[in-house]
């Protein structure tokens, strides 16, 4: 082979012109190969576009015999010219000068062979998907979002701050956590009553992997004023519903000094950033998605981006639902947890357009949301969106500490003092919340199901790969 540098497909049909009528050094995997005994075509792709490079090799120069090892999913080498090309479905193509074959796929046990795979079926085989043009352009997709998120932030002069997944606190209350522990599981060592000695685990006490961030992002943002955190969340709940992962992806903002009004600005600003920068970015992807699998999906973006999100009190959100004359499946009344069905019937039937319900009951919201003059609701915030419901939960935080202590006590929450730390020492009204970066994905991909996604998911009962 020639001493040629390497040009992406990507960055080759960005602009074709530049290259055209010159020598071309491409690799990447073979999506099809089809042809006569003349001409063999073989559509290659690189996984940095959607879009696939023509490669023709003719047969006068090269034996039937040495493309043997060309097929569906092997990776391959090629120089040649690039030229115009006659056919229809791509304007330039390559004439294939030299080439060599990285990796064969054995037809008979490649998996993709053909187009249509069903998206259970790829579930099965994720560590191979990411090579089809659904998930790859899913996952190119993600990755703007994921950069679009760190951009905004950065922008705005927040702060990316870590915290750790491995906790001893159980930030959200709901007690879905994933236990860490190196005791032995066979032969517990106990305590003289007869409960499990902690003290011989591994950090001396008992452990979980976090739920949210947001605790520990509160000590950060009453020092650095704003932060916002973007890591890995985990939760043991048993949902199997095609919002729900085991390991999911959460960005936590948290703000000193924001209330809630500041709060949803923000929040709405944050969303329709993202869904903006994909738009801009990412079109080729989502024009491919929309086609396959969701026909407006174009128009439902510019529509959030567009619009103004609508902001509505809990207590009248579940007027509208009871006077809806609707039969749901679970029953709304005054203190009832919305469902799904009931947060898209405000989005998708009543508003039809995001709606931020605010002023939640708070008994069904987390301890250190601030309480309102009311003494019954609380100032939460959750983010409605179509196709998908709850995309963001938040709240402004209680920064009263003789109201949080009360509330920490009347639940019986423990080891809570650093937390309290904040409220006792140069306590300040802030917010914060967080956004489900997985639902994100799924409302700008147009899928159907969270697990299709994220690379790798983790639900009940799997853990592949
Ligand atoms: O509403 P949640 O539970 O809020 C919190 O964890 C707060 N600590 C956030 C904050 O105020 N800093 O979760 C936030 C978001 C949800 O709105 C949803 O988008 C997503 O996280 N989420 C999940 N996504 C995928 N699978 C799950 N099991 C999820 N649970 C929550
Ligand atoms: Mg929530």
């Amino acid at each position: 082979m020639k001493d040629i540098r390497r040009v992406t497909i990507a960055d080759l049909l960005k602009d074709p012109s530049a290259y055209v009528g010159k020598e071309v050094d491409v690799k990447g995997w073979v999506r099809s190969r089809r042809g006569n005994k003349y001409v063999q075509f073989v559509a290659l792709n690189d996984g940095t576009t959607i879009k696939n490079l023509q490669i023709v090799f003719d047969l006068a120069k090269f034996s039937e015999d040495s493309l043997k090892g060309i097929s569906t999913g092997s990776s391959i080498h090629v120089q040649g010219e690039l030229v115009e090309s006659q056919g229809k479905g791509q304007t330039v193509e390559v004439q294939a000068g030299e080439f060599e074959i990285y990796g064969t796929a054995d037809p008979d046990s490649y998996p993709l062979q053909k187009k249509g795979h069903t998206l259970e079926f790829l579930r099965d085989i994720a560590h191979l998907r990411p090579r089809t043009n659904t998930f790859g352009a899913v996952f190119r997709i993600r990755h703007a979002l994921a950069y679009a998120i760190h951009k905004f932030f950065n922008d705005k002069g927040f702060y990316y701050f870590h915290t750790p997944l491995i906790t001893a606190s159980d930030a959200e209350g709901a007690g879905a956590q994933f236990q860490v522990t190196t005791l032995p599981l066979e032969d517990l060592p106990k305590t003289e009553d007869g409960k499990v000695d902690y003290s011989a685990d591994f950090f001396g006490k008992e452990a979980c992997l976090t739920v949210s961030g947001q605790l520990e992002g509160e000590l950060g943002a009453t020092a650095l004023g704003c932060i916002y955190t973007f890591g890995p969340t985990f939760r043991a709940e048993n949902s199997n519903t095609p919002r729900h992962l085991s390991e999911f992806w959460m960005i936590e903002p948290e703000m000193a000094f924001y209330e809630i009004q500041d709060n949803m600005d923000l929040a709405e600003e944050f969303i329709k950033y993202c869904v903006k920068y994909a738009l801009d970015h990412c079109m080729d992807d989502i024009l491919f998605l929309q086609e396959h699998y969701d026909k407006d999906l174009v128009e439902r973006l510019k529509f959030v981006v567009d619009n103004d999100f609508v902001r509505l009190p809990y207590t009248e959100g579940v007027k509208i639902l009871e006077e809806s004359g609707k039969k749901f499946e679970f029953p709304v009344f005054w203190g009832a947890d919305l469902a799904s069905e009931h947060e898209r019937y405000l989005v998708e039937e009543h508003f039809k357009r995001p709606v931020i319900l605010t002023d939640y009951p708070k008994e069904i919201k987390a301890f250190y949301m601030k309480l309102n003059d009311d003494g019954k609701t609380v100032r939460a915030m959750d983010v409605l969106f179509p196709k998908i419901g709850e995309i963001i939960g938040g709240s402004q935080r209680e920064e009263n500490y003789e109201k949080l202590k009360n509330r920490v006590e009347e639940l019986g929450l423990t080891g809570m003092d650093w937390y309290m730390d904040t409220r006792r020492f140069g306590s300040v009204p802030h917010s914060g919340f967080g956004l489900g970066f997985e639902r994100l994905v799924l409302f700008v991909t147009g899928m159907q199901n969270i697990r299709d996604v994220i690379p790798f998911p983790r639900y009940p009962k799997n853990c592949e790969f």
